[in-house]
C-alpha cells in the first residue's frame, strides 16, 4: 500500500497519456506558446502498461486516463486494451470530441464511467472558450454514451463573468437526462488568466441553483472530491468540487502521472519524480513511487493559501493543466 506521512491510502491513480488536445481552452492551455512534448520523451503503451502494473500490485484499484485529451494520443486504443487487463477499475476523462471513435472499445475494455469536459450549453460560448467550433460533437457524443448506458459526470469549470449565468441551464439539463453535473471551481495553473475575482464559489453555486430548484445533499464516499446533490425527481444530479473555497486533501487519495513519466503527489506540487527515465535505465520505480508520495504536503501541494483570495498565481511553481492531465 503507498501511504503518505500524514496516513492517507493512495489507491487512484490518473494517468496523462498526452499534453496534446485538439481543443484550446484558455483556462487550461497556457497563453504563450505551447510546445508540446515531443513523442520520444512520452511513455510509450508497454511503457504505460508497465508502470501502471507496479501501482496496481502496490494497491492502487482505481486507474483514469487523462490529457491534454487522452484520445488524440494515437496509440490510445493499445493503451485502454492493455490496462483493462488489470485488475483496476479504468475510467477516462475526456472532451468528447472523438467518443464516437472509441465508445465500443471503452465498452470492451470495462469502462463504465466517462467524465466529459462541457463548460457551456451556448455553441458560440463554446467557441469562445475552446477555440474550436465542437459543440455538436460534443452534444452528440454526450447522447451516444447515455445510450449505451456509460455513467456520464460533466465537468463544468465555473468562471465568474464568463459561464456562472448558466448553472441552472445545466441543473435543468439533468431534469429528463441522467447527466452528473460537476461544478468545479476555477482552479490558478501556470499561464491560465487566473484570478481570484473569477472564482465562483462552491456557496454562491449553491446559492443560484436554491433560487430556482429544491435540492437535498447525497452521502459520497470519503475519498470524493465533489460534494454531491440531487434535485428530487431529476434523472440526473449534480456536485460541486470545491477545491478553492472548501478543499478536501484531508481524504485525497490521488497520483498523478504526467505524460512525460513524472509522478505527482498533488495536483498542486511543485515537485516531480522521473520514473519513466529511472525505468528506461532498468531501476526499480517502487522505491520512488514511495519517496514521493512520502513528501506529499498536508494540503494544496503545500504552496497554494487556504483563503484563496491571498493565493498570488505569479508565485505558484507548477505546470499548465494541460501538461498535468486534471
Ligand atoms: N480549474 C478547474 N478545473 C479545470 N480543469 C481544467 N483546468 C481547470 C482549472 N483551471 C478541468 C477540466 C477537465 C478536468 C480534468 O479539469 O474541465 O474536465
Ligand atoms: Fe483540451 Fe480539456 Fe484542456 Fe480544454 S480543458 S484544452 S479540452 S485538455
Amino acid at each position: 500500500m503507498i501511504i503518505d506521512s500524514y496516513n492517507r491510502p493512495h489507491q487512484y491513480l490518473r494517468i496523462s497519456l498526452t499534453d496534446n488536445c485538439n481543443l484550446r481552452c484558455f483556462y487550461c492551455m497556457p497563453e504563450e506558446d505551447y510546445e508540446f512534448t515531443p513523442a520520444p520523451q512520452l511513455m510509450t503503451a508497454p511503457e504505460i502498461q508497465a508502470i501502471a502494473k507496479v501501482f496496481v500490485e502496490e494497491g492502487v484499484n482505481k486507474i483514469r486516463l487523462t490529457g491534454g485529451e487522452p484520445l488524440v494520443r494515437k496509440e490510445a486504443p493499445a493503451i485502454i486494451a492493455s490496462l483493462a487487463s488489470l485488475p483496476a477499475e479504468l475510467t477516462i476523462t475526456t472532451n468528447a470530441t472523438r467518443l464516437h471513435r472509441f465508445a465500443d472499445l471503452l465498452q470492451q475494455s470495462g469502462v463504465r464511467s466517462v467524465n466529459i469536459s462541457l463548460d457551456t450549453l451556448n455553441e458560440n460560448k463554446f467557441e469562445m472558450i475552446t477555440r474550436r467550433n465542437q459543440f455538436s460533437v460534443v452534444k452528440d457524443n454526450i447522447a451516444l454514451m447515455l445510450d449505451k448506458s456509460f455513467r456520464v459526470k460533466v465537468n463544468m469549470v465555473v468562471m465568474r463573468g464568463i459561464n456562472d449565468n448558466e448553472i441552472n441551464d445545466f441543473v435543468r439539463w439533468t431534469h429528463h437526462t441522467p447527466v452528473e453535473i460537476r461544478f468545479i471551481e476555477f482552479m490558478p495553473f501556470s499561464g491560465n488568466r487566473w484570478s481570484s475575482n473569477k472564482v465562483f464559489t462552491m456557496g454562491e453555486i449553491l446559492d443560484v441553483i436554491g433560487k430556482e430548484f429544491a435540492f437535498e445533499p447525497v452521502q459520497g464516499e470519503k475519498s470524493d472530491t465533489a460534494k454531491k446533490f440531487a434535485v428530487p425527481g431529476h434523472a440526473g444530479n449534480f456536485a460541486v468540487i470545491s477545491t478553492m473555497s472548501a478543499h478536501f486533501c484531508g481524504s485525497c487519495n490521488r497520483m498523478r502521472l504526467t505524460a512525460d513519466g513524472k509522478l505527482k503527489n498533488c495536483l498542486f506540487s511543485s515537485e516531480e519524480t522521473d520514473l519513466l527515465s529511472a525505468l528506461r535505465e532498468g531501476r526499480d520505480i517502487r522505491p520512488l513511487i514511495h519517496a514521493c508520495i512520502a513528501t506529499k504536503a498536508e494540503k494544496l501541494g503545500g504552496q497554494l493559501a487556504t483563503n484563496f483570495e491571498q493565493v498570488q498565481p505569479e508565485s505558484i511553481h507548477n505546470r499548465s493543466m494541460i501538461a498535468i492531465g486534471g
